[in-house]
């Protein structure tokens, strides 16, 4: 696996593989890796790509000033070890000043679909997501970028932006990969304790009851509220969402349409995202 550090060597080296004619994939990520992550470099080459570069950046500008970016877990060792046991072709590690050089200040903002759940409860965060997520696609240019659908709100922005904006890529949603008991993958969950990672998989659990009641007939309303009081029984401090919306745009669902159930809850220091579809 090639490491990268500098925009002018990612281009050059994909420059190169495009020479030869292959199809390359673009996994970005803020590391930590879990299988949750592998599994989009997994799906990347199932999208018949002959090249994968993966992108570790913890990109300051998606953190609130009260959020996690000092102590978020960095591990580049550890990233490249497991990057490389998927066989991932290329690792873009730039610094914060390769990416943000002095004097950047453009923002990406995607009003409206920003703004709603995740984009309530942190202001900022999918500008910030945005801003750097479409650097990385004109920075990288691939065939196809693969994100999760563990950040589903993220997903659809990216959607829309990659639209908005023109950008010639493919971007495909990758599944979410979750532990035994239902809990999604995710780098944060690092941040519980023993007894918290033990109440954890209420969040899906209790999607997935909220599922069972629209299926069954029950509205939508009822079925929120009940999952509130299981989450916050079940011994989640705080609930910020548990929300049956359209699939697409993420505003309240309509008669015949996809819907997505979304759900943001904090336990102990970590707050947990989780979705599913119904
Ligand atoms: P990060 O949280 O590191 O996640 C990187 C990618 O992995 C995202 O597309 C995310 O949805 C996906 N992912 C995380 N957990 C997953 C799971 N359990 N199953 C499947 N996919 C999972 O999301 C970000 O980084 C950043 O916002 C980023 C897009 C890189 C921009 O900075």
């Amino acid at each position: 696996m090639i490491v990268v550090r500098t925009v002018a060597e990612l281009r050059g080296q994909i420059q190169a593989w495009r020479r030869e004619g292959g199809r390359i994939g673009l996994v970005p990520t803020m590391g930590a890796l879990h299988e949750g992550h592998l599994s989009l470099v997994r799906r990347a080459r199932a999208e018949g790509c002959t090249k994968v570069a993966a992108t570790v950046f913890v990109n300051p500008k998606q953190f609130g000033p009260n959020e996690d970016f000092q102590v978020y877990p960095r591990d580049e060792a550890g990233d490249a070890a497991k990057l490389e046991s998927v066989d991932t072709d290329l690792m873009f590690v730039p610094r914060v000043s390769e990416m943000y050089p002095e004097g950047a200040v453009t923002l990406i903002s995607v009003p409206g679909l920003g703004d709603l759940l995740e984009g309530e409860f942190r202001p900022g965060f999918f500008s910030g997501v945005a801003t750097v997520v479409a650097k990385l696609l004109l920075q990288a240019l691939p065939d196809v970028a693969v994100f999760g659908e563990k950040d589903y709100q993220q997903l659809q922005v990216i959607r829309r932006l990659v639209r908005d904006l023109d950008i010639p890529v493919e971007v495909v949603g990758g599944e979410t990969l979750r532990e035994p008991d239902g809990l999604a993958m995710s780098s944060r969950n690092a941040y519980l304790t023993p007894e918290e990672r033990r109440i954890a998989p209420a969040l899906n659990r209790t999607l997935k009851g909220v599922a069972e009641r629209i299926q069954g007939g029950g509205g939508c309303t009822q079925a929120e509220d009940w999952a509130r009081g299981e989450l916050l029984a079940a011994g989640f401090r705080k609930v910020d969402y548990v929300t049956i919306r359209d699939a697409e745009t993420l505003t309240g669902p309509s008669v015949g349409r996809p819907v997505r159930i979304l759900a943001a809850a904090c336990l102990g220091k970590a707050r947990l995202i989780d979705n599913i579809s119904a």
